[in-house]
């Protein structure tokens, strides 16, 4: 039998077809439904970007105004679930009580076929599971959600127990609606793989939630803060990168493997950033250290176009809205899993259960000497 072409870890291999997303690396840009990301993310709020990426459109006021009830009616966690929150170990990571709390809400309404329906019931409870964890592990009562305040400006209401900026609540709107959806990445793949099974909506994301813990894909925006924590200064940036690219070592926060130009999410979030400055020292050396590592890797790595990627300015956009740092992943899968539900249904729309082959490196019984016998 001929073997066939294969790519470890599918690599360049097409696994479906979707209107959902564009990541265009060679230009830079990331598409939703039509739209440029970066101009939503200016532009709209994060309501009025889930009910685009879910229909497949922009909503009119009364469209909006439903998706928003729907919002708010999630908000509310099942007894059993907060029962559970609070049984949860303590030393149990935030992505765990996060796939945990939401397995704890399937029932018949999120039954096959994923709807949009609960699309939103499901990402509506993502904020409140993480800021009623974060209230238990303090020893205090979860407060109740303020309906007049939408899906961002509630989360950030909720985890700092007072009304947010206005400047907050844009920052993280920016940053949620840069990072809910990016392509065929491993969780999005995850939660595809899961629904074409048809299995239901609950399980495809807790399966990509799964995916999503992982170092290597949803860890690393707070690498980026631990290494400005470490540089301290902007006096001492220069002679920390410079030895760090001596070590050949890598700068978190840069480089892509699609974006080979600057990752359009950064740039978008830096612009954010701006109008934070005034609030937030912290961004300067952000910006100090941008500029001294860009030089240097193009002294360093001559040709091989590095750049900020999303996670260098994530991480400064999520201190400026004081999200401690074990808060960054668990606000990066609450702003996905309006892509990973949308995938979903899409999903099931078209569906084909994924079913590929493996190369088996093992022997066979002819090669293999026979067992002696025990008899
Ligand atoms: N710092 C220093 N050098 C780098 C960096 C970096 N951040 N990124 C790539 N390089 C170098 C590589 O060492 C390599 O050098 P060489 O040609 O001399 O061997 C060259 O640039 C090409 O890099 P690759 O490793 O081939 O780039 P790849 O596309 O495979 O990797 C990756 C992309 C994993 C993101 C890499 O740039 C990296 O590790 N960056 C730092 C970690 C990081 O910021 N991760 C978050 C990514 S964004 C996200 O996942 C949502």
């Amino acid at each position: 039998m001929t073997a066939p072409e294969w790519s470890k870890g599918l690599e360049g291999v097409v696994a479906t077809d979707t209107k959902i997303s564009l990541v265009d690396g060679q230009n830079g840009r990331l598409i939703y439904r039509g739209y440029d990301a970066k101009e939503l993310s200016l532009a709209y709020t994060f309501e009025e970007v889930c009910f685009l990426l879910w229909n497949g459109h922009l909503p009119d006021q009364n469209e909006l105004a439903e998706l928003s009830q729907q919002f708010r009616k999630g908000r509310e966690l099942p007894e059993h679930t907060r029962k559970i929150l609070k049984e949860l170990p303590q030393d149990m990571s935030m992505m765990g009580v996060i796939r945990t709390c939401l397995s704890s809400l399937e029932n018949t309404f999120f039954s096959w076929p994923p709807t949009i329906e609960q699309a939103v019931a499901a990402t509506s409870t993502v904020p409140v599971i993480i800021a009623s964890r974060m209230a238990y592990l303090a020893g205090k009562e979860p407060l109740k959600s303020d309906d007049s305040l939408d899906h961002v400006a509630n989360y950030l209401y909720l985890i700092h127990e007072k009304q947010p900026s206005e400047t907050q609540i844009k920052a993280l709107t920016v940053y949620c609606i840069l990072t809910m959806e990016h392509g065929m990445n491993a969780s999005t793949f995850a939660s595809r793989v899961i629904a074409s099974t048809e299995s239901d909506l609950i399980s495809s994301v807790a399966g990509a939630i799964g995916a999503m813990k992982g170092p290597l894909h949803g860890g690393a925006p707070s690498e980026v803060t631990h290494m400005l924590n470490d540089i301290g200064s902007k006096e001492r940036a220069e002679a920390w990168i410079t030895a760090k690219l001596e070590n050949k070592e890598k700068l978190m926060g840069f480089g892509h493997r699609v974006y080979k130009t600057t990752d359009p999410r950064s740039e978008a979030l830096k612009e954010m950033t701006k109008q934070l400055a005034g609030e937030n020292s912290w961004l300067d050396l952000a910006y100090h250290v941008e500029e001294i590592a860009l030089r240097l890797l193009d002294y360093y790595k001559p040709g091989r176009r590095l750049y900020t990627n999303v996670e260098f300015y994530a991480a400064a956009i999520l201190k400026a809205v004081e999200l401690p740092s074990e808060l960054f992943t668990p606000t990066f899968t609450a702003s996905r899993m309006v892509g990973w539900t949308a995938n979903i249904i899409e999903q099931s729309q078209d569906n084909r259960i994924f079913r590929p082959q493996s190369i088996y490196t093992g022997s066979v019984p002819e090669n293999k000497e026979k067992p002696a016998s025990r008899l």
